[in-house]
């Protein structure tokens, strides 16, 4: 039996492995349990990294392909070299799992790689890959085992012609035709890789609107400046089968409410219609764990689960499956184990989708405040009207903001944009210090810079854009 452990944490993604070294920064002798082979869980090893190494190197492809004739640079025709693309991803991977081993050294972390089973409150088996156990022992265990693709019933996936996200970053090669299932996160972001590197896109997505969740004009847009890109939408409708024929896929589709069948062709089929909570394995039912009506783990609103001693955090548990969310509550249990207060404030989460142009949002949407009955104020800026944005020939998109009507309180911000992912943090730091439109309108923003158009967008809501 291992040493007696404060906490051990199972799972080492985000939110697992910033928890740990949170943990040890704080004085606790700390344990991590990775089934993997690697740290780092989805997003290091299979999610954001792999993707945004994938989409980078897609986007500058076709950057060079399209845009650098207008700047005044003439270079021939790009060739795609997939192979050292691919391997400019799994170079990206590896540093940065590398780098979480690395801390959890530093930090005098223990790692056990093996599925974690909690056995009892304050245990933990330990199964490895030769099928040995071991148990170890610890006062807290923080659950934070993730999340996995959801599957579209009837429909086999393989990860080879039929791919979930995971697939879809390690194809040899392009497909002519790609069908992406979902126009969320991931079917936007890897269908614009695939597109941009020469694959025929078509997305099919069940509702009448491209990322739901996000404000209702951003995803108008949005959708239209993708469908500019190349990019095919079928809106309101599902996926009913595949069928293979040879080496092509017979894909049928049908109106969301049901009716006429259509069928599609494609090389490959991306499942993305969303993840859910990894729970396999770990023994709740016999812990006496309870879990939520979506299956994920239920936890207080300090990560307490209804087992003392035991703890969840991350796409396991309500929320948001962002890799930043995780991290925050990994962080914050922490400080909670450690006697202090640990917080996250779910108002102000930026979300960012990155394609291009990239999309960012904070706080609400306009949909969510007229639901809410809130009165709010809107203040829009385009980047057409920007300075660098045409200095660069990144004018597509614009800044919205959203405050309240009588305390002019920002309540939301939303960026469609080049750079929309860096530039929404002004205003979720504005939100958490509960700051006004005036508040951001008459900070002085460094000219000329993208961000002007944020500063300009909250001139808009309390007062007039100067540049419009
Ligand atoms: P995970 O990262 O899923 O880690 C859980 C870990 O637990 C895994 O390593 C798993 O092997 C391990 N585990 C599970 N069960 C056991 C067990 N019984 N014993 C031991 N170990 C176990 N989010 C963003 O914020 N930005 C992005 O750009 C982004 N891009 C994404 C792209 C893709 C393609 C995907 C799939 C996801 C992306 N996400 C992104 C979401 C992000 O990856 C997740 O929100 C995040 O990884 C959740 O962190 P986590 O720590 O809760 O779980
Ligand atoms: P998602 O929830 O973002 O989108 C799924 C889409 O599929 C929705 O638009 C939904 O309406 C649609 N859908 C569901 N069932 C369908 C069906 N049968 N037929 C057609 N469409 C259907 O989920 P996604 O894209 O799989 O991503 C999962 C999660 O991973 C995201 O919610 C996000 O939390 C995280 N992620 C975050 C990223 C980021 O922050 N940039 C990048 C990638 C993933």
């Amino acid at each position: 039996m291992a040493d007696a452990y404060d906490v051990v944490v199972i799972g080492s993604g985000p939110g697992g492995y910033v928890c740990a070294i949170k943990a040890a920064q704080l004085g606790l002798k700390t344990a991590v349990v990775e089934k993997r082979e690697t740290f780092g869980g989805t997003c290091l090893n299979i999610g954001c990294i792999p993707s945004k190494a994938l989409l980078h190197a897609s986007e500058l492809f076709e950057e060079a392909g399209h845009d650098f004739a207008s700047l005044g640079i003439k270079v021939n025709k790009p060739k795609l070299d997939l192979k050292a693309m691919m391997g400019h991803k799994d170079k990206t991977v590896e540093a940065n799992v590398n780098g979480v081993a690395f801390l959890f050294k530093k930090n005098k972390i223990d790692s056990f790689i093996g599925t974690g089973r909690i056995a009892a409150p304050g245990k933990v088996d330990v199964t490895n890959g030769s099928g040995e156990t071991q148990t170890i022992e610890a006062k807290n265990i923080v659950i934070a085992t993730g999340s996995d693709s959801a599957a579209l019933p009837g429909i086999d996936i393989d990860e080879k012609t039929v791919v979930t996200s995971t697939g879809a970053l390690e194809l040899n090669s392009v497909p002519e035709k790609m069908i992406v299932v979902g126009a969320g996160v991931i079917g936007l972001e890897m269908g614009s890789v695939w597109r941009r590197l020469g694959s025929e896109v078509t997305v099919v997505e069940f509702l009448d609107r491209v990322l739901p969740g996000m404000d209702g004009d951003v995803g108008k847009q949005f959708q239209r400046m993708l469908t500019k890109q190349g990019m095919t939408f079928k809106l309101s409708s599902k996926v009913t089968g595949v069928n293979k024929e040879g080496n092509r896929l017979k894909v049928s589709v049908e109106p969301a409410n049901g009716g006429e069948t259509d069928t599609l062709e494609a090389d490959i089929v991306l499942v993305a219609i969303g993840r859910k909570p990894y729970t396999d394995g770990l023994g709740l039912a016999e812990a006496g764990v309870a879990l939520d009506d979506k299956g994920r783990v239920k936890t207080d609103a300090h990560f307490k689960t209804n087992v003392d001693g035991i703890y969840a955090i991350g796409d396991v548990i309500a929320g948001p499956m962002l890799a930043h969310k995780a991290e925050d509550e990994g962080m914050a249990i922490a400080e909670i184990l450690a006697g202090d207060v640990g917080h996250v404030n779910y108002n102000v989460i930026p979300n960012v989708v990155y394609t291009y142009p990239e999309v960012a949002s904070v706080g609400k949407t306009e949909e969510e405040l007229k639901e809410a009955g809130v009165e709010y104020v809107v203040g829009k800026f385009p980047f057409m009207a920007n300075g660098r944005a045409r200095a660069m020939l990144h004018t597509d998109g614009f800044v919205k903001i959203l405050a309240d009507k009588k305390t002019d309180r920002v309540l939301g911000g939303h960026i469609v944009g080049f750079g929309a992912g860096d530039m929404i943090h002004e205003i979720a730091v504005l939100m958490e210090f509960g700051g006004s439109s005036e508040d951001l309108g008459r900070t002085c923003h460094a000219h000329p810079t993208l961000s002007e158009a944020v500063r300009e967008a909250g001139l808009a809501t309390f007062a007039k854009p100067i540049h419009m």
